[in-house]
């Protein structure tokens, strides 16, 4: 069944563009499953729903509860789970890590981002069965500091080369992550499997935003993100009129009340 979905994807490159977006809730997958290719349970929830600093302080245990109530809401759409930082620090920490992933969430995927040296980590799970999509350019588990990459031609020339083990190793996709548009172009024409952009141009295969920062819940609002929706301002006038039955005692009403 997963492989089923894993070969439909990798046949869309370079004939249609892939929908990707994450999702952390079994309500949010649910309205994601029958408009997205894939769907992503990111690490981002450490800033996007918990508040933290950065993704490296969500645990695994975390991505494994969201990932189960994901499930829950998915049926169609591929679904890809972030390892968290520090779940795949060698390969047999990586193959414990994804199997419990895998056995938990029934996932068809996860996601690891490239520190351009574990391409031997992605080579032993794929050997192991587990289907893996990989993450370069901005890899937030691994860089502290935010940067576009791929500027230079000697910088173009090193993303290349890192898209290319990676998919020797056997990933079945690669998220290109704040990439620039020349290097996203190179490597999406170089290596045979879709490249899924996240603020690296039209070049790709697909692309990946985070939902809440397209429907406006986020507040975080890079150049790269389009807002679909001000949902804070919706739910703040929901909010507001709530308050204001309450106070004036339009709610509840003898219709509310048994
Ligand atoms: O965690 C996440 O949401 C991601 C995407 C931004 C690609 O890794």
């Amino acid at each position: 069944m997963s492989s089923n979905k894993i070969i439909k994807i990798k046949n869309k490159k370079k004939k249609t563009k892939i929908v990707c977006l994450t999702a952390y809730s079994k309500n949010i997958a649910k309205i994601l499953d029958n408009q997205c290719d894939i769907v992503l349970v990111g690490d981002s929830m450490a800033n996007v729903l918990y508040g933290m600093k950065n993704t490296n302080e969500i645990l695994l245990e975390t991505i494994i509860k969201h990932a189960k109530a994901v499930r829950l809401g998915l049926n169609k759409s591929l679904m890809v789970v972030d390892m968290p930082a520090k779940t795949y620090r060698s390969t047999s920490e990586a193959k414990k890590n994804a199997k419990l992933i895998i056995k938990k969430t029934r996932c068809d995927a996860v996601k690891i981002e490239s520190n351009k040296m574990n391409f031997k980590i992605i080579k032993a799970l794929v050997k192991a069965n587990i289907p893996v999509m990989g993450h370069i350019g901005f890899t937030p588990q691994f860089k502290k500091r935010f940067k576009i990459f791929g500027k230079t031609s000697l910088e173009k020339k090193k993303l290349l080369n890192e898209a290319i083990l990676i998919e020797k190793a056997g990933a079945f996709s690669l998220v290109l992550e704040c990439v620039t548009e020349s290097a996203a172009r190179l490597i999406t024409n170089k290596i045979k499997v879709p490249t899924i952009g996240i603020g690296s141009s039209s070049s790709c295969d697909g692309q990946i935003l985070v939902t809440d920062d397209i429907i406006g819940l986020s507040g975080f609002y890079p150049r790269f993100v389009k807002k679909y929706l001000n949902l804070n301002k919706l739910i703040l006038k929901a909010v507001r009129k709530y308050k204001q039955d309450v106070k004036k005692q339009y709610f509840p009403l003898k219709k509310h009340t048994y």
